[in-house]
């Protein structure tokens, strides 16, 4: 059984009255327990990508199946459930809820699942990406390294069977890139967690098991 299949997926998006095509047909198949990373020079697609294999967005042709269940025949409120129950997201800019900290931030999606002691579980995971004392602070009281670890740890909270990571690394510097990166692979490694990976740091794309290369919405070798 895989856990994510792709099958010819195009997405055109429709701006000032002109069709934009910005994935023109990608296919791929990943197996439980896969790393997996998507490079690519910026605008040629990965974002869009990643977001339909996610279920926050819509291809206009093609189809997702995520954990063998096809997400383009789903409404939003069933793909929202379906991302709750399997999928966690780092997003390229965050996306915290900027009227609660950061603790609540991390606890929305243990809150979301009804799970008990969602406020510790929210604290240890605060802890594990070296924020423990900044729980208290709102997003715009932290620096952007600092949101993406809050980012980090939410995506977690989520226990995913698969996380997509949008530039995981894009705003950290040496030492914290490293802890984010250990972090994301002990989840591969300890919880079977398939990881997917849009970065432009081709040391970090070398440590997944396969790397796919885009370029103008295409997949290209090499
Ligand atoms: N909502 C939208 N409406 C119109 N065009 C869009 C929209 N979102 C993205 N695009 C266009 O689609 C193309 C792909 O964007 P995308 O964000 O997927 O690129 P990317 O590979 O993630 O780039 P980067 O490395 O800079 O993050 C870009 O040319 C962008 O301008
Ligand atoms: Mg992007």
């Amino acid at each position: 059984m895989s856990i994510l299949r792709v099958e010819d997926l195009t997405r055109t998006y429709s701006s000032g009255g002109r069709d934009l095509m910005v994935l023109h047909g990608v296919s791929f198949t990943l197996e439980p327990g896969d790393t997996f990373s998507i490079v690519g020079p910026s605008g040629s697609g990965k974002t869009t990508l990643l977001g339909l294999c996610a279920g926050l967005d819509r291809a206009t042709s093609g189809s997702v199946y995520l954990n063998d269940i096809r997400l383009d025949t789903l409404n939003e409120d069933q793909r929202a459930a379906i991302r709750n129950q399997h999928v966690g997201f780092i997003f390229q800019n965050f996306q915290l809820l900027p009227t609660l900290t950061a603790l609540e931030n991390v606890m929305v999606p243990l809150e979301l699942r009804g799970e008990k002691g969602a406020k510790q579980t929210a604290q240890s995971l605060l802890e594990r990406v070296g924020l423990g004392q900044r729980g208290h602070h709102y997003p715009t009281q932290l620096s952007g390294g600092e949101q993406q670890r809050v980012s980090l740890a939410r995506a977690f909270a989520n226990r995913p069977k698969i996380l997509f990571a949008d530039e995981p690394t894009g705003n950290l510097d040496a030492d914290t890139s490293a802890t984010v990166i250990d972090l994301l692979f002990e989840l591969n490694r300890e919880a079977g967690t398939t990881l997917v990976l849009v970065t432009h740091d081709l040391d970090l794309a070398a440590k997944t098991n396969r790397i796919i290369r885009i370029k103008g919405g295409t997949m290209v070798n090499g």
